[in-house]
């Protein structure tokens, strides 16, 4: 159990009312953690919070709706949860956007800034913000979820695959500049996740096989199945490993 427990640390998990996020906040609470649980929609928060709470017990959860696109709202996911639990221990930049689809050329800046913003500056905001607590106590963990995008080129989702390569970066970065204070940094770059952010790919059955047929698993993932990459990272498990990516995507980027 030991490897693995997050007991009485903190985790804040951007983009936890739904998907990959929710999966990680509720995996991340049965290990012990409490959890904050953030998006732009208070009531969706909120119930997953309660869920929480309703199967470990009071206190465990609580709900702190925030945009990751407003530094002020950020700044309040900090100021509310250190003022509930007194640290963050834990810190998931989950939520990220993607407004478009389509070749580079025919992307406009606004689509393209917003991509950057919200999936790599708004991560740095964030992380710029939790850090120095964490570098204070030489402990802490910071995982952003990237995506295999990251890792490939690819003719439908090319500024979306430019930001997330980005978060790798940003994790290797600040891996080095924060590795002396134990302060850790990775990334988990996940395959085709059933979730509303990519039902656009997974309900188009061309979209769906060209993922399914090259996949050593023959499928999809589910959110489930990333969530103890995070509990992972964030565990004394993974105490070495920092300015890393890892991959959980069926295997498809080591097939041929
Ligand atoms: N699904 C995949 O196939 C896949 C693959 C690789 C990587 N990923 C990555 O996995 C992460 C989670 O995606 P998902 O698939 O789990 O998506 P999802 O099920 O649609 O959930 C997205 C979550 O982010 C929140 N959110 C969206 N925009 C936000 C904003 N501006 N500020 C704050 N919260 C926001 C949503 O709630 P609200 O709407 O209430 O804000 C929701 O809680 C993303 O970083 C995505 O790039 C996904």
């Amino acid at each position: 159990m030991e490897l693995f427990d997050l007991t009485g640390q903190v985790a804040v998990i951007t983009g936890s009312s739904k998907g990959i996020g929710k999966a990680i906040a509720e995996r991340m609470a049965e290990h012990g953690a409490k959890v904050v649980i953030s998006s732009r929609k208070a009531g969706p928060c909120a119930e997953v919070a309660d869920a929480i709470n309703a199967k470990h017990g009071e206190g465990r959860a609580i709900a702190v709706p925030a945009n990751i696109a407003s530094k002020e709202e950020l700044q309040r996911l900090v100021d509310e949860t250190n003022a509930a639990f007194g640290r963050i221990d834990i810190l998931v930049c989950n939520a990220a956007t993607n407004p478009y689809a389509g070749p580079m050329a025919g992307i406009n800046d606004e689509q393209f800034g917003k991509i950057l913003q919200n999936n790599v500056v708004s991560n740095h905001w964030l992380i710029q913000m939790v850090a120095p607590q964490m570098l204070e106590r030489k402990a802490g963990s910071v995982i952003i979820v990237s995506s295999i995008g990251g890792l490939r080129g690819n003719a439908l989702i090319g500024a979306y695959n430019i930001s997330k390569a980005a978060d790798m970066q940003l994790a290797r970065n600040l891996a080095v500049e924060w590795g002396p204070s134990n302060v850790r940094v990775n990334t988990i770059a996940p395959g085709l996740v059933q979730t509303d952010f990519a039902r656009y790919l997974w309900e188009n059955p061309d979209l769906l096989k060209q993922v399914t047929d090259p996949a050593p698993l023959k499928r999809i993932g589910q959110p489930d199945e990333i969530a103890g990459a995070a509990v992972y990272l964030a565990a004394p498990a993974s105490a070495y490993m920092t300015g890393q990516t890892l991959v959980v995507d069926g295997g498809i980027t080591i097939a041929w």
